[in-house]
């Protein structure tokens, strides 16, 4: 695990539209107006080209669409995320474009000016199912990580940036890494301490004995990593 100390602490979101959520569709929360945060200070220029990878309910891609995005495709595994994204989208007049899938569906559709990530990040003895596959990620919690890190090159056109999050727990050094292997420039430009919630507490003794955490720890540091393309 890497504990990242010197990123500034950028305020949450200010605004969070109430959004259709249909059950076992993620409720966006720390993570979600954390990147939305971070988005609305990256200077993503007017008119990007962006996708929302992992979107859920949509909340990135609307942000996007907030800040003078061009287009937005909005990516999911799940298809009640994706009905959610379609209903939120055109309830606010702005067609986001849903698309079932992970990063293959993604890279087929791109490539992307701007593209947000909030994946699965939560670390897992057992194999991830049912509403659970909006948080739990294989036992080091990098199993869809790992795919963005790796394969982001395949989404960001030259001159664009990946901006994605996730907690220290799943090791953010290890996103770095590998967001460099893949030719990319990347930096962590935001951190926040917060409270374990309710999954990352009923898991605290897994990740203990995993060596994921400290012993008694039950506050996580959640990061938001940008990764320029040249
Ligand atoms: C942590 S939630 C984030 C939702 C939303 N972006 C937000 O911030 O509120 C992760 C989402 O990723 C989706 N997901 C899980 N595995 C995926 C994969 N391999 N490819 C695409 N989406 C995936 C889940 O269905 C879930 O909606």
């Amino acid at each position: 695990m890497t504990a990242i100390s010197n990123a500034a602490a950028i305020p949450l979101a200010p605004a969070r539209p109430r959004l259709l959520r249909p059950p076992g569709v993620y409720r966006p929360q720390h993570d979600t107006w954390m990147l939305a945060s971070a988005l609305s200070t990256s200077g993503m220029p007017a008119g990007a080209r962006v996708l929302d990878l992992c979107t859920g309910t949509g909340a990135l891609a609307l942000a996007a669409a907030a800040h003078g995005a061009g287009s937005v495709t909005a990516v999911d595994i799940s298809r009640r995320a994706l009905a959610a994204v379609w209903v939120n989208s055109r309830l606010r007049g702005f067609p986001v474009r849903p698309l079932l899938g992970g990063l293959a569906e993604a890279a087929r559709g791109g490539p992307f000016d701007v593209v947000l990530a909030n994946p699965p990040y939560v670390p897992s003895p057992v194999p991830a199912a049912g509403a659970a596959r909006a948080w739990d990620a294989g036992p080091d919690g990098r199993i869809v990580l790992d795919q963005v890190c790796a394969g982001a090159a395949s989404l960001v056109a030259p001159g664009g940036y990946l901006m994605i999050v996730h907690s220290a727990v799943a090791d953010p050094g290890k996103s770095l890494e590998q967001l460099r292997a893949a030719g990319m420039t990347p930096s962590v430009v935001a951190t926040r301490s917060i409270p374990f919630g309710p999954v990352m507490r009923a898991r605290a003794a897994f990740l203990e004995a995993a060596g994921l955490i400290g012993a008694e720890q039950r506050h996580e540091e959640l990061v938001v990593i940008r990764a320029d393309r040249p």
